[in-house]
């Protein structure tokens, strides 16, 4: 397998962006990856895009040929192509890319996420993202994604003493973050008292509890390592690469508090990386909702299961703690335009990495690594990059 590289990096703002359409979202996010990389349209290879549910959003799907299009490449008969795994649609495009390169079939490859979320009504959105359950087992039966995540939430309340609270400065940790992320949907402080006083959703989650329903597109260039130089001066090497899944609905697994899939694909990736977990300085994890977070640095293995909740009265996981989680604002801050998440959070490792994350830079980060959920655990990649 070859090495590859992340030699550019672009993202749109993200929020409810009624003056933006679908096509502009994704050529602003491509060109900025495209002219930060210093390559040309007729270097590119081949094109991956994420979108869970564009059809049911905006009424467009297609999306793989429409991005080559917006772009501007319509006349390079470049191959694209569309990936989707839910809320993991990013992260899955990342991976082909990198597989694409790696396997010697393609050198420089541009994916790209996307999601607009806000041209519909609020329930609709709840209604298109239920389509990431299991429709026969819980979404026909009303349970929606605040609703299964509350379940976890409340289980492990009960077998580990996690509390209110400590869900809540999840959602305090990440609006800090996000404050200083000029591309974060939300860029203000909230305390804990705001968090545990908003109006519920699904009990023990309240509104602070959950990332909103955003507007937006990430992209990223991707070339083979052994290339990288001849247009960047700062890539960022791809050294792990994990994917795994699990079942669809919640009520099947063996553990509603463990992400199986979080587990597998880490474990892939670390071994791939031939790093383990203490070698990583930080990580945006998928935090869809406070707990999800909690979860996700459990089953990551930076604390033990059902530590999760102590180690953030820890405060381990702020920027100055001892693991860094979602400097960027995390999907809680920046937002979760669900396609672009992945991709998004790719972003964030590297303009970290690089040394690009300007007020929220943490010191002397060298490896860092991405973490991207679909649905409520079925599908998850972990990305592990490293400065080269
Ligand atoms: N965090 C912070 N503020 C939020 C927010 C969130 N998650 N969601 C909405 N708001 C704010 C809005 O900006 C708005 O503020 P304003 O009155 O100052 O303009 C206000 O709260 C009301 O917004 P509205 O859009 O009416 O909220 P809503 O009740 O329709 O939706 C949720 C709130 C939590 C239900 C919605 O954000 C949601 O469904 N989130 C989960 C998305 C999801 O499931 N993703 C997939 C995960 S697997």
């Amino acid at each position: 397998m070859r090495e590859v590289a992340v030699i550019g990096v672009g993202l749109t703002k993200f929020g409810e962006l009624w003056d933006k359409s679908f096509r502009h979202l994704i050529a602003e996010a491509g060109s900025k990856a495209i002219l930060d990389s210093g390559i040309s349209g007729k270097d590119i290879d081949a094109m991956y895009i994420g979108s869970m549910s564009s059809g049911r959003f905006v009424g467009q799907e297609h999306v793989g040929a429409l991005v080559a299009d917006c772009s501007g490449f319509s006349h390079l008969h470049i191959p694209a192509t569309r990936v989707e795994g839910a809320c993991a649609s990013g992260g899955l495009a990342i991976r082909e890319g990198y597989l694409s390169i790696a396997s010697g079939m393609n050198d420089i490859v541009v994916v790209g996420g996307i999601e607009k979320m806000n041209d519909v009504a609020g329930s609709s959105a709840t209604e298109t993202l239920a389509t990431a359950a299991d429709q026969e087992w819980e979404a026909f039966f009303g349970a929606t994604f605040p609703g299964i995540y509350a379940m976890i939430a409340t289980r492990h309340m009960h077998e580990y003493g996690t509390t209110k609270e400590q869900l809540a400065q999840v959602a305090v940790k990440n609006h800090a973050n996000g404050a200083l992320n000029p591309y974060a949907q939300y860029q203000n402080e909230i305390t804990i008292e705001q968090v545990l006083k908003a109006s519920m959703v699904a009990y023990p989650l309240g509104l602070l509890d959950c990332s909103p329903v955003t507007d937006g597109s990430a992209s990223v260039v991707l070339c083979a390592a052994e290339r990288a130089k001849e247009f960047t001066s700062k890539p960022v090497k791809i050294i792990g690469s994990g994917q795994a899944s699990d079942t669809l609905a919640l009520h099947s697994r063996r553990d509603i508090c463990t992400l199986d899939a979080t587990v597998y694909a880490a474990k892939m990736a670390y071994k791939q990386a031939k790093i383990t977990v203490k070698d990583i300085d930080l990580a945006e994890v998928h935090d869809c909702f406070t707990i999800a977070e909690i979860c996700a640095i459990e089953d990551l293995g930076f604390v033990k299961k059902g530590e999760g909740g102590k180690a953030i009265d820890n405060k381990i996981t702020t920027r100055d703690g001892e693991i860094p989680i979602n400097t960027s604002g995390g999907l809680k801050a920046k937002g979760h335009p669900v396609g672009a998440t992945g991709v998004a959070q790719i972003v964030e490792i590297v303009l970290q990495l690089r040394g690009d994350a300007e007020k929220r830079q943490l010191k002397n980060a060298e490896i860092g690594l991405a973490h991207n959920v679909g649905g409520s655990g079925a599908t998850c990649t972990i990305h592990i990059l490293e400065a080269m």
